[in-house]
């Protein structure tokens, strides 16, 4: 009787204490968002054209499906009873029937807020609107929430993302919620209860290495944004991951510098958010993004986060460790000049000692994919040899050799 009186007591506290849906995001959210390109000048045709990207470059196909508009989307003004109202000229036909116009397509619709009482571009935020929000968001049939960190002076973070998210959750309606505090409040600590994914830092800007400054602020080129953090991969896993930002894959840097931002995100386990203007996409650029060698690295069902292994001589190796006791490895050169690489596996062991995973050649013989070229290299058995040109990797996938 005793047991039962437990098992009920457990299972009811678990729906008590449930904060968030944790159904969700058991692999790393993809999508797009409209920031990193248009700012606040968004529209119902730009995101009609999107979703018609989505399906004709087969975005939809390699997984992204969540269509996310970012700040701007709203009228400077709350109505008469306080609720939002999205801005009639970007958005004559509502947000409703934009919402039914990309579930008609099989995609999913979300939005951006701010935890704060004004939005980073001045538009209304939802400090103390938070459940009437939820609300319309959900009425809107929202599928994922942004919910930025301008205008909070004084508030506590874990406090004002935990109320947002019981907000949603209180809707009913599966809703995913990305926190974007910037990493300013250490959220990996205390995010993954309430939430599906977590900005880790500051915003990126399409650079490889740079810091750009706004005078008050800076945003991050990509090294800068994956050296900024050390030691939080344990806290990414299914259901609530790191996120280091938007892509800014196709917004202008080279092609050997687009494909280590993604191999990286991919390695890292991090949200495959979309930046650029997909519509107007180059044939290279998107097939970088829809590249399924790499989505299934990043989407991989253990949702471990990469490591970086060392770092020697501009030549950086990553390993991330896979269902079925696959490995992802990428080796990055980030000098300014080509590089020969040659990589003995035999004097290599690479330990995972966070989640306990060994990558050993000497006694298992793997099969050495190379994602990008899509080719099977030399297995294990041999040395790796390769050219990397500056700013590019070589990204493979290691599997048992069945012998
Ligand atoms: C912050 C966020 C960005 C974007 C803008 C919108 O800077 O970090 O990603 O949402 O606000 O104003």
């Amino acid at each position: 009787m005793r047991t039962i009186f437990f098992i009920i007591g457990c299972f009811a506290t678990s729906i008590v204490f449930s904060q968030k849906n944790e159904k969700l995001a058991l692999t790393p959210p993809m999508g797009w968002n409209s920031w990193n390109t248009f700012e606040t000048n968004v529209n119902e045709e730009l995101v009609k054209g999107v979703v018609e990207s989505f399906i004709k470059d087969g975005l939809k196909d390699a997984g992204y499906n969540y269509i996310v508009l970012d700040d701007g989307w709203m009228s400077k003004e709350r109505d008469s009873q306080g609720n939002l109202i999205p801005d009639p000229k970007k958005f004559p036909n509502g947000l409703k029937t934009l919402s039914d116009f990309i579930h008609s397509k099989g995609l999913k619709f979300g939005i951006y807020n701010c935890a704060g009482d004004k939005t980073c571009g001045g538009y209304p935020g939802s400090r103390g609107h938070e459940y009437q929000d939820a609300m319309m968001y959900a009425s809107w049939g929202v599928d994922y929430l942004k919910y930025d960190w301008c205008n909070t002076e004084k508030i506590n973070a874990e406090a004002a993302y935990t109320t947002m998210s019981r907000a949603l959750l209180a809707t009913g309606r599966p809703i995913i919620f990305s926190l974007c505090e910037w990493g300013d409040n250490s959220p990996w600590l205390w995010a993954g209860k309430i939430g599906h994914l977590w900005r880790t830092t500051g915003d990126i800007y399409p650079c490889f290495n740079c810091e750009f400054s706004h005078g008050t602020w800076s945003s991050w080129g990509v090294m800068r944004i994956v050296n900024m953090r050390k030691d939080i991969r344990k806290y990414a896993g299914p259901g609530h991951w790191n996120d280091p930002d938007m892509m800014e894959v196709g917004n202008g840097m080279t092609l050997s510098e687009d494909r280590t931002h993604f191999s990286l995100w991919c390695m890292m386990a991090a949200p495959l958010i979309i930046g650029n203007d997909i519509r107007k996409a180059s044939k290279e650029t998107l097939s970088i993004l829809t590249n399924k060698n790499l989505i299934a690295i990043d989407q991989d069902s253990m949702g471990i986060q990469g490591f970086r292994v060392s770092q020697k001589d501009s030549m950086e190796l990553w390993a991330k460790p896979l269902s079925k006791g696959d490995w992802a490895l990428c080796f990055i050169n980030t000098s300014s000049k080509s590089q020969k690489l040659t990589y003995n596996w035999s004097s290599n062991t690479i330990t995972d000692s966070l989640f306990t995973f060994s990558l050993n050649t000497k006694n298992t013989s793997y099969t050495v994919k190379d994602l990008y070229k899509n080719a099977l290299l030399a297995s294990t058995k041999k040395p790796l040899e390769a050219s990397i040109a500056s700013h590019d990797v070589l990204m493979v996938r290691l599997t048992k050799k069945q012998d």
